[in-house]
Formats: structure tokens, C-alpha cells, sequence
């Protein structure tokens, strides 16, 4: 949760996902939901905006990595 500030939640969602995966838990960002169910749901109070809901749990699968466009045609160095 979080207030209007831009894409600060960014962060927090991927170093909370590493952390899930680095003691075997799989989690799923969300980040398109209907706020106003998950406010009532979870109680959440007036002063907070939920952002992004993150599902954790024990991974039913262990797929094998997809495969990535290279590294190289993603990212231009300017120097
Ligand atoms: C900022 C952000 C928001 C996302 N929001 C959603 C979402 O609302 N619903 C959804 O199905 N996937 C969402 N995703 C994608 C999922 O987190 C996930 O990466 C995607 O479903 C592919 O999962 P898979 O590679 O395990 O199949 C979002 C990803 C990011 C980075």
C-alpha cells in the first residue's frame, strides 16, 4: 500500500517477490484489481490506497525458465 507516488511500490513488490523465491514461495504481482473490494475486504483504512496485490505460496510447478530476448537488444549503454 502506498500513496500517489509515481511507481515507488516498484521496489518493494520485487525485492518482497525475491524474497518469497529465495525461501521456495512463488508470488504473482497484481496490479490491476477493483480497489474498493479489496479495501473492504482487508479492512484498509482511508489514509492507504492499495497498489498492487502480491498472492504468495508454495509453486504447485517448478517450470523451467522462458527464454529472454538478449540482454543486448534490450539495453543501449550511453556513454
Ligand atoms: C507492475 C505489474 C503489474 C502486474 N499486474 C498484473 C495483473 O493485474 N494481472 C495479471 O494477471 N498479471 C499482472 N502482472 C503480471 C504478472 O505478475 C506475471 O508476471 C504474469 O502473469 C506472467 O506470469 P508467468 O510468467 O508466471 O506466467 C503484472 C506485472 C507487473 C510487473
Amino acid at each position: 500500500m502506498g500513496a500517489e507516488r509515481g511507481n515507488l511500490q516498484s521496489p518493494s513488490v520485487q525485492n518482497l517477490l525475491l524474497a518469497a523465491h529465495a525461501r521456495g514461495l512463488g508470488g504473482v504481482w497484481v496490479g490491476s484489481f477493483d480497489e474498493e473490494p479489496v479495501r473492504a475486504l482487508l479492512d484498509i483504512p482511508d489514509d492507504l490506497r492499495p497498489v498492487a496485490l502480491v498472492p504468495v505460496g508454495y509453486p504447485a510447478e517448478h517450470p523451467l525458465p522462458r527464454s529472454r530476448v538478449p540482454h543486448e537488444q534490450m539495453v543501449k549503454v550511453l556513454r
